[in-house]
């Protein structure tokens, strides 16, 4: 059985998921984490990109750390009950007691699987805490290449 094409609306631009970020976490909202626009609500996009970010930090922690800032926050397009959103993820920065991330978020929209749509960019800074929650060094140092 061969499935018709979908239309795709003009103002929803087609993108393609980065090939040097890392897929930390995919995950489908459902009606419950909705706003009184029918589309999913701010916070919830937060919390899961909050969640996506410490993904690759928590490789290099060794250990408790806590999110320090939201550096930069861009809702791009709204998010709607049932798209197949896919959170990829690369680090950016290490400091000397805390690591920064890059995150984008694609969807999926139903019907029109394949097709991906940047709804999200965020970039989060992790610090490493130890047990007072005060910082300490970042104890597992990855190589960071250039780009
Ligand atoms: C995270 C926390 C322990 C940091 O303590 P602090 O005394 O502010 O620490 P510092 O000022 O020494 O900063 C620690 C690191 O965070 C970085 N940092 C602080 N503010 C930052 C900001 N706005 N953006 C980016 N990095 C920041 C510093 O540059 C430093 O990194 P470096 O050592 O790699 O250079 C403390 O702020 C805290 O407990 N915050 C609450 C965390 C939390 O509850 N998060 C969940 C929110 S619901």
């Amino acid at each position: 059985m061969s499935l018709a094409p979908v239309a795709r609306p003009a103002n929803l631009g087609p993108a393609t998921p980065p090939s040097d970020e890392e897929l930390v976490l995919k995950v489908i909202p459902m009606p419950a984490d909705c706003n009184a626009n029918g589309d999913i609500f701010g916070g919830w996009v937060m919390a899961q990109v909050d969640l996506a970010g410490s993904v690759i930090p928590a490789r290099y922690a060794g250990g408790r750390m806590a999110t320090v800032a939201v550096n930069e926050f861009l809702f791009k397009q709204p998010v709607r009950v049932g798209d197949l959103l896919s959170f990829y993820s690369k680090l950016v920065r290490i400091g000397r007691t805390s690591l920064t991330v890059k995150v984008e978020v694609f969807a999926e929209r139903i019907p029109a699987q394949g097709q991906f749509v940047k709804v999200t960019e965020a970039t989060l800074t992790y610090v490493c805490i130890d047990e007072q929650g005060k910082p300490r060094e970042v104890p597992h140092r990855p190589a960071m290449t250039a780009g």
